[in-house]
């Protein structure tokens, strides 16, 4: 059992659970890697859109009228960072096929591994909508930042944080940084190495995920 994080949602359902092990297996293929993924993002993306507000709307049903519910507000909007953030995309948009998807280019200058943007393209009227940032590895916590600095800087107000393995030195990082932001992550493990690489974590997910090691 994991100590509670402030703003923190261990997502620990036991189908992610089990497909994360197989995610981690050095062994695990390329295609399996991303296959589980995807399935592994379509669970988060239930729980990360848990407490989304509803509206009522009226509906005819083939019986009778009836007042059922329907999401208020604006599409969501997914924000993957690229590229591993990428790897999730697929599987939140099978869950939630109208959302708007907003890409991030960003990567790790290797030797500050500060956050360099290359590529930033998002809805125009973003600013009025609910945005998930999506990647799977929350290390250092230097890219999650400089997304969502970014993302503010467009003027969204309304951020979520979505991942699938987190080390706690990113946490801490990002809820310093943005403590508005509420997180969601399968596990939380146990710190980041001298590469920043999460450990035990399951290696560079760009890597496992397109085979380009
Ligand atoms: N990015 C990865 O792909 N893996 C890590 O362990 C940390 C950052």
């Amino acid at each position: 059992m994991q100590k509670p994080l402030d703003g923190v949602t261990i997502v620990d359902h036991p189908l992610v659970q089990h497909k994360l092990s197989i995610i981690r297996d050095r062994e695990t293929s390329t295609g399996s890697f991303r296959q589980l993924l995807r399935e592994v993002s379509v669970l988060l993306c239930y729980e990360v859109t848990r407490d989304l507000p509803l509206e009522p709307v009226e509906i005819e049903t083939p019986v009778a009228h009836t007042i059922g519910k329907t999401l208020s507000g604006k599409k969501l909007t997914f924000a993957p960072i690229l590229r591993a953030g990428a790897g999730m995309l697929d599987g939140m948009l099978e869950l939630v096929p109208s959302a708007r998807v907003a890409h991030i280019g960003l990567y790790r200058e290797p030797k500050t591994l500060k956050a360099v943007e290359y590529y930033f393209k998002a809805p125009s009227d973003i600013a009025e909508r609910l945005v998930i940032v999506i990647d799977p590895m929350l290390a250092t916590g230097h890219t999650a930042v400089a997304a969502l600095d970014r993302l503010k800087e467009t003027g969204v107000t309304r951020l979520r944080f979505v991942c699938l393995l987190a080390a706690p030195e990113g946490i801490e990082v990002v809820r310093s940084h943005h403590p508005d932001v509420p997180i969601w992550t399968a596990a939380v493990d146990e710190r980041l190495n001298a590469h920043a690489y999460i450990v035990p974590g399951l290696g560079d997910c760009g890597d496992r995920l397109y085979g380009t090691k």
